[in-house]
C-alpha cells in the first residue's frame, strides 16, 4: 500500500493515560469506526485511511472529525447520514459547511 492520500482522524477521547473520557467517546464516535471503514472500503476509496486520536481539544463539538492533509475540521458528526455525506464531499473535492467548525 502507498502512503494515504487522506487521513480521516475520528476523536475516541483518549487521554494519555490511555483511559476514554470526552464526549466524542460518550457519543458513540468509536462505532463510527468500522461504518467509516467499510464505507472507505465499499466505495474503491484505496487512499484513505481512517484511525482514533486522542481528545482534540473540540469536545463542546463532539463527536469530532478531522480531514488530514487538508485540516478540514468537522463536529456534531452522530450519524451514518452526517459520515455519508462527508464521504461523500471527498469525492467530490467539497467541504460540507453543515458540520464544519
Ligand atoms: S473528547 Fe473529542 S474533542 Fe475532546
Amino acid at each position: 500500500m502507498e502512503t494515504p492520500k487522506t487521513h480521516i482522524l475520528v476523536c475516541a477521547s483518549f487521554r494519555p493515560s490511555g483511559e476514554a473520557k470526552g464526549k466524542c467517546h460518550r457519543k458513540n464516535s468509536l462505532e463510527f469506526l468500522p461504518y467509516i471503514e467499510n464505507e472507505i472500503i465499499d466505495r474503491g476509496m484505496e487512499d484513505v485511511v481512517v484511525s482514533s486520536t486522542c481528545c482534540l481539544k473540540m469536545c463542546d463539538e463532539g463527536p469530532v472529525m478531522v480531514i488530514y492533509p487538508d485540516n478540514i475540521w468537522y463536529g456534531r458528526v452522530e450519524t451514518e447520514a452526517a459520515i455519508d455525506d462527508i464521504l461523500d464531499s471527498l469525492e467530490d473535492g467539497r467541504i460540507v459547511e453543515e458540520y464544519r467548525l
